[in-house]
């Protein structure tokens, strides 16, 4: 029954199969966290956004990055799944919350090691991305230097009680560094290069919010070779507002919809679930 009713949700047609890597370099690659048994919202992604002629083109490139189920079955489909479309990285360790920001290492080391891309961006499986505006408010905001853009949250603090809360022992500080919104930034290069090779030899620090974790490797970087921190609250943290450069929480029905909008030259939205 599970695997009657997944292989509806996957729609085997070669129109979403992606394109091989490109061995020249890109000007943006797009990491997509999604979480293993999340086949629908992986689907809607390849249906849509995913379908932008830059990306079709490879000039931009996107791939989802999908850490491990701790159901067998799970992951037997996920690995179908990945052997298919082609547009995967399966990273070998099982989903916790904890571990997120190693998801985040893994889009960096992807942009250097996989790709020669200029500009690295990370986002959800529930991100609506209008890939075009992202690249055209780089080109503006980049001008040669390291770039830093999303939706910049300045002096923001710690939540110390309730679900979310953050201990004392993960973050002794009273403030978080600047960081951008974790549903939809971009970082050069050049950051994330210094992202990998931190990494490398255990000079990173980690922290579970993996957008706080970034804003303050930014930081860092920021102290050898100035950042250009380039905020808007386009990219939207809480659902989608007109104009936007991306949407969150967006469900499956409201991706097709946004896309459905574009294509038709309309970026609005498409408030309902
Ligand atoms: C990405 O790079 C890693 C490390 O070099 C390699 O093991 C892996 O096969 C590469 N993946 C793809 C899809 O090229
Ligand atoms: C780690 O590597 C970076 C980049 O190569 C270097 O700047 C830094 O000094 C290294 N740190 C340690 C502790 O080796
Ligand atoms: C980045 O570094 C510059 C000095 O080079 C400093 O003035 C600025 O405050 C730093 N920005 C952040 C957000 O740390």
């Amino acid at each position: 029954m599970f695997r009657f009713s997944l292989q509806q949700v996957l729609e085997m047609s070669d129109k979403w199969r992606s394109q091989p890597l490109p061995r020249d370099p890109v000007y943006l690659f797009i990491g997509i966290l999604s979480a293993s048994n999340h086949f629908a919202e992986r689907m809607a992604v390849r249906k849509t956004w995913m379908q932008t002629s830059e990306i079709k083109s490879s000039k931009v490139v996107a791939r989802f990055f999908v850490a491990l189920n701790s159901r067998k079955e799970v992951n037997v489909m996920l690995k179908k799944e990945a052997e298919y479309f082609g547009d995967i990285v399966i990273l070998p360790f099982i989903d916790r919350y904890e571990l997120v920001v190693l998801k985040t290492i893994a889009i960096c080391e992807y942009g250097v090691q996989n790709l020669t891309a200029a500009h690295v961006m990370k986002c959800d499986d529930d991100t609506f991305v209008r890939v075009d505006v992202v690249l055209r408010h780089i080109k503006m905001n980049s001008l040669g230097k390291p770039l830093y853009m999303g939706n910049l949250n300045l002096l923001h603090r710690p939540l110390r009680t309730g679900k979310w809360a953050v201990t004392e022992e993960e973050w002794p500080e009273d403030i978080y560094p600047p960081y951008a919104n974790g549903p939809g930034y971009v970082i050069s290069g050049s950051i994330a290069k210094f992202v990998v090779s931190q990494h490398a030899n255990q000079s990173l620090r980690l922290f579970k919010m993996e957008d706080v974790s970034m804003g303050l490797w930014v930081e860092k970087f920021n102290y050898t070779m100035p950042v250009r921190y380039s905020h808007s609250w386009k990219f939207c943290q809480y659902g989608c507002l007109e104009n936007y450069y991306t949407a969150h929480y967006q469900s499956p029905r409201q991706m097709l919809c946004l896309w459905d909008k574009l294509v038709r030259g309309r970026p609005s939205c498409c408030n309902y679930r």
